[in-house]
């Protein structure tokens, strides 16, 4: 199966009803993992790297990061029999969002969702023009993920107003969407209860129909927890999106879940536990193994849930 464009997968999994999980990798390690699930549950991947992945990658040179990650997911796309795409998560800067296109990523998010309406609007179309004149699907976001001091779920402010997610559609002609619903990034998403506005989520399904992209929705696995703490780390208060609220955001029609946090308490909870246990080894092919094999089931545990196993 070839390089396939984002839209492609999206598409697909908003007929059928599932998600995809889009994981977010900053080097090869993590890479490796994601595609050995892949293969060994037959689900479509999306791949997706920050703007600070493509500086880190590229020692400071977000094209030469970009190109990079193109040509490693290329290559394992090129040679494998599932689809995989490569997207540019949270772009918020004009160059780098140009690089991304540039060096071949397949979408990119253009978040503009700390601006106003209008100006997000404005925004968000220029970007559609350029790079859906160069076959490359693109993601917006409507409504702020705030922090965990934020009392998110109450806040109409905060959260997407569904009507304006019917104008901005419209008017942007916006590939998929994210909406604010109450999620927030990293470890530490609530403080209490885990709550997500379900009713604003399907009011702005029914409105708009086009694939949705749930952000800051990792679980926070506590087995993984469990074993980082158990070898040093201390997560004390974190909270993720418990499984049965995700299965719940698919039904209503979540289509892309994005994932980072809990693939690097994955790995973080694997390298402890394997240096841990081993004061002799230094071949990171070796020590980064358990880390490895922790990301992949975090990975596996992802595609079944959400349901994307067995549609490559
Ligand atoms: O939403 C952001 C992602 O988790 C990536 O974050 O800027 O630390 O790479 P990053
Ligand atoms: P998490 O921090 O919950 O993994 O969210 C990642 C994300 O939304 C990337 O865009
Ligand atoms: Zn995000």
């Amino acid at each position: 199966m070839p390089y396939v464009n984002t839209k492609d997968i999206l598409e697909k999994a908003n007929k059928e009803y599932y998600a995809i999980a889009a994981f977010n990798i900053n080097n090869l390690e993590f890479l490796q993992a994601i595609v050995e699930a892949g293969i060994e549950k037959r689900s479509p991947i999306i791949i997706e790297t920050s703007e600070g992945a493509m500086k880190y990658a590229g020692l400071g040179d977000p094209l030469r990061g970009a190109r990079i990650f193109v040509k490693m997911v290329r290559e394992f796309a090129d040679t494998l029999n599932i689809p995989i795409s490569l997207h540019l998560d949270h772009g918020k800067d004009f160059k780098y969002i140009m690089a991304a296109i540039k060096a071949g990523y397949s979408s990119v998010m253009i978040d503009a969702s700390d601006k106003p309406f209008e100006e997000n609007v404005r925004i968000t179309k220029d970007i559609v023009r350029i790079a859906h004149a160069v076959g490359v699907s693109v993601e917006a976001e409507l409504g702020k993920l705030a922090g965990i001091e934020d009392n998110v779920f109450s806040a109409e402010n905060v959260l997407v107003n569904p009507d304006e997610a019917k104008k901005f559609v419209e008017e942007t002609s916006v590939d998929f969407l994210a909406p604010a619903i109450g999620t927030s990034h990293g470890a530490f998403k609530f403080k209490g209860e885990a709550k997500l506005d379900f009713e604003r989520l399907k009011k702005v399904k029914e409105l708009t129909g086009i694939p949705l992209v749930l952000h800051g929705a990792s679980s926070v696995v506590q087995e993984m927890v469990d074993i980082a703490e158990k070898y040093g780390a201390d997560f004390g208060g974190s909270k993720g999106v418990p499984s049965d609220i995700l299965k719940e955001t698919v039904k209503l029609g979540i289509n892309k879940v994005n994932t980072d946090t809990d693939l690097r308490m994955a790995f973080i909870a694997g390298l402890r536990e394997f240096l841990h246990n081993d004061s002799k080894e230094f071949d990171p092919r070796k020590y980064m193994k358990t880390a490895k094999e922790y990301v992949k089931k975090v990975v596996i545990d992802r595609m079944e849930l959400l349901g994307s196993a067995e549609k490559a």
